[in-house]
């Protein structure tokens, strides 16, 4: 038997380096992803239901990132939604694999729509691949991302049935439960690392779930091109849905994408406290970005890249990492 170690987020700490950067405002977060779509800042927003409808869709292109539309609601829904969207350029929508979602993908491209998002829980698989071969014959110019995966093999399958971009990480997002309840899933450092050592800059790469600040996209962008948000910008104003009133709070709903299947086991339904408009949240995730590059050394997200050295931590050094020992105000 074969058992390897797997590591999280939580697990590591990037080794400061010698850095000649002088000021945090001088370091570049661009990103380009490929088929001329051009980020000028590495988010994505979940395609989750409780995450991006037009509001986010525009809110995030405003500040230079993608939006993906989710997939929970009609074909006509979601073109609506597209059609609100202003900036098409910087707005994907999401598909799965049954036959009307060759429909959907139809219907998106005749409303301008150049990027695609082909997402299910466990894209390793055949008919996954044959989907993805299919978009990318039938929709050559646009941008096909295809996910999720956890393993280089698994992000190796899908470029070569045409992904240009491969999601990654099964199981580690804020409201999943599949590792606990299928016991499968790979901590998300590792099968960043096992994707990045096989990527080589033939395919992007994004980061999927189990981001909960700045430190963590830091690290995501030692091993991905983007990353894909989904806690850190639910309950935001322009997240879908309204405001929930609990004991003198406020709140939104965000709940996993497998809840809207009938025989759900895969994710929770959750609350999170309302968080004001989504630009402050990604102001203060790009101060911490930009800062991490700076001690770093480097002033791209390329040279980011190159090669970080970590550290592995244990619970204590977890737990000096926090501010600690102090009452915070
Ligand atoms: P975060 O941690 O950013 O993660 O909230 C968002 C990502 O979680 C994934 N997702 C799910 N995974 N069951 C799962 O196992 C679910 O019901 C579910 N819903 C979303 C998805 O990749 C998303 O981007």
């Amino acid at each position: 038997m074969n058992i390897i170690d797997g590591l999280s987020y939580d697990d590591i700490l990037l080794i400061p380096k010698y850095s000649e950067v002088q000021s945090r405002s001088l370091v570049d977060t661009s990103v380009d992803l490929g088929k001329n779509i051009k980020l000028k800042i590495p988010i994505i927003t979940a395609n989750m239901k409780n995450i991006c409808e037009e509001d986010m869709a525009n809110a995030i292109s405003s500040l230079g990132g993608l939006g993906i539309l989710h997939r929970f609601c009609s074909i006509e829904e979601q073109i609506s939604i597209f059609r609100k969207c202003q900036n098409p350029d910087l707005t994907g929508a999401s598909l799965g694999i049954q036959e009307e979602d060759k429909e959907r993908a139809e219907k998106l491209a005749e409303a301008g729509c150049k990027i695609f998002c082909l997402d299910v829980a466990h894209a390793h698989n055949k008919f996954v691949g044959e989907m993805t071969n299919y978009l990318a014959k039938t929709y050559p110019s646009n941008l096909l991302i295809a996910g999720n995966v956890a393993t280089g093999e698994g992000a190796n399958f899908l470029y070569e049935k045409g992904a240009d971009v491969v999601k990654v990480n099964i199981g580690s997002g804020s409201i999943c439960s599949t590792r606990i309840e299928t016991g499968n899933g790979v901590p998300t450092i590792t099968a960043l690392d096992s994707v990045a050592k096989v990527a080589r800059g033939k395919y992007k790469v994004i980061a999927d779930g189990g981001i909960t600040s700045a430190g963590n996209l830091s690290k995501s962008l030692c091993f991905a091109d983007a990353a894909m948000l989904g806690s850190l910008l639910a309950g935001t104003d322009e997240t879908p849905g309204s405001i929930i009133y609990e004991d003198g709070r406020t709140y939104k709903r965000y709940d996993g994408s497998s809840t809207f299947k009938n025989s759900n086991i895969e994710g929770v339904q959750s609350l999170v406290p309302t968080k004001g408009p989504v630009k402050n949240i990604v102001q203060k995730l790009l101060d911490g970005l930009r800062s991490s590059l700076s001690y770093q050394g480097v002033d791209n997200l390329n040279d980011l890249k190159k090669d970080p050295q970590f550290v592995k931590i244990t619970s204590a050094g977890l737990k000096e990492s926090h501010p600690h020992s102090v009452r915070v105000i």
